[in-house]
């Protein structure tokens, strides 16, 4: 078994050779497939660890990020019944998710395609490139987590009003390096 060539920053509840290893280093990004297969893994392998990191809270929903490195971030969200996000598109990253509890309801939209909706139940993961804009939101009556994948990491999202707004071409956003 060969060592990452780099230093991944790992959340400590999840700081695991498997993790470790999972998080190994792309050339040179990671591919919606790859993401969903990411997040799907980290979700089935470590329910028990995750759900004990947990939290929720309101009105600010509550997350925090698992992993960083050079190619990929990994984050854990919660979503109490009737939170979500703005319609927004990841920057020109790729992402993906994987609900660990509860359901977790999307709008989306690929450029100048129609807005679809489609519910995520727990344990369902999909991944997606660049130029898939989202609404996320919990429309159920139970608390929901999921864990979120994105290549290139710390890229911006930029929010709309409405998915209709979303031009046909998303540009890309420079990735946000910051001193940690
Ligand atoms: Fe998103």
């Amino acid at each position: 078994m060969t060592a990452p060539a780099v230093s991944p920053e790992i959340h400590h509840r999840i700081d695991l050779p498997g993790v470790r290893e999972l998080l190994a280093p792309r050339d040179p990004l990671w591919t919606p497939r790859e993401l969903r297969d990411l997040t799907a893994t980290v979700a089935a392998d470590y329910a028990t660890r995750l759900r004990d990191v947990v939290r929720f809270a309101s009105p600010q929903r509550w997350w925090t990020r698992l992993a960083l490195t050079d190619e990929v971030e990994l984050w854990l969200l919660s979503w109490l019944p009737g939170q979500g996000t703005a319609p927004h598109d990841h920057g020109g990253a790729a992402g993906s998710f994987t609900v660990l509890l509860g359901e977790l309801s999307e709008s989306y939209r690929y450029p100048a395609g129609p807005i679809r909706h489609h519910t995520h139940d727990v344990g369902a993961s999909i991944g997606f490139g660049q130029g898939r804009a989202h609404q996320v939101r919990n429309l159920g009556a139970v608390q929901a987590a999921s864990v979120h994948a994105y290549s290139p990491p710390l890229v911006p999202t930029r929010e709309y009003v409405s998915l209709r707004d979303v031009p046909d071409e998303i540009p890309s956003l420079p990735a946000q390096r910051v001193a940690l």
